[in-house]
């Protein structure tokens, strides 16, 4: 069963409403959960090679309701144990995206291959070099030389469709499986 996940503002805390939790209450949760990936990511691989555990079965899937993100915003969900970048993509992000050779990608992939709709790019915000939570969702962090994400473990740049392109990565940032539910509405798993 689906669970649906509601973005919101930066720092909206919602109060415990008795039956319990609100919406905003649950994003709350998952941001919090985002901070402990980066201590967890190390264990991953070990992590999940063993049996999941009830909670993390509860939790194959999830709904995003994407209709609150505007263009150029960018929310993160916690899915799976793992941060979920998402991204509402500019015409001008789009374009670099595409507009790339791929003869200059370590890892090449076409963007087309990584997005099911060129607007919204979704992946799994984990750096392929040593695991950490690469930057690049929130308005004021860095976004690297490729206006995507900057992993500062290691200096690893990514792009506007996640793929790697400087830096010791070496593989792009994986696509979760997903689909579209609606217009603006996506399931993850
Ligand atoms: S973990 Fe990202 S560059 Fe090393």
């Amino acid at each position: 069963m689906a669970e649906t996940t509601h973005p919101s503002g930066v720092g909206a805390h919602g109060a415990p409403d008795g039956e319990g939790t609100t919406r905003r209450d649950f994003l709350y949760l998952a941001t919090g959960a985002v901070g402990a990936v980066g201590v967890a990511a190390a264990a991953w691989p070990f992590i999940d090679s063993m049996n999941p555990a009830a909670d993390t079965l509860a939790l194959a899937s999830i709904d995003v309701d994407l209709a609150p993100v505007a263009v150029g915003q960018a929310i993160t969900v916690t899915w799976r144990g793992k941060p979920v970048f998402i991204r509402h993509r500019t015409e001008k992000e789009i374009t670099e995206a595409k507009e790339v050779n791929l003869g200059d990608l370590r890892d090449p992939q076409p963007d087309s291959a990584r997005v099911t709709k060129p607007e919204w790019l979704v992946v799994i915000g984990i750096c392929t070099h040593l695991g950490c939570v690469p930057l690049g969702q929130k308005p004021t962090d860095p976004k690297g030389d490729y206006d995507g994400y900057f992993c500062p473990c290691h200096g690893s740049h990514y792009d506007t469709s996640g793929r790697i392109r400087k830096g010791p990565a070496p593989a792009n940032l994986p696509v979760p499986q997903y689909a579209f539910t609606g217009d603006t509405a996506i399931r993850l798993g």
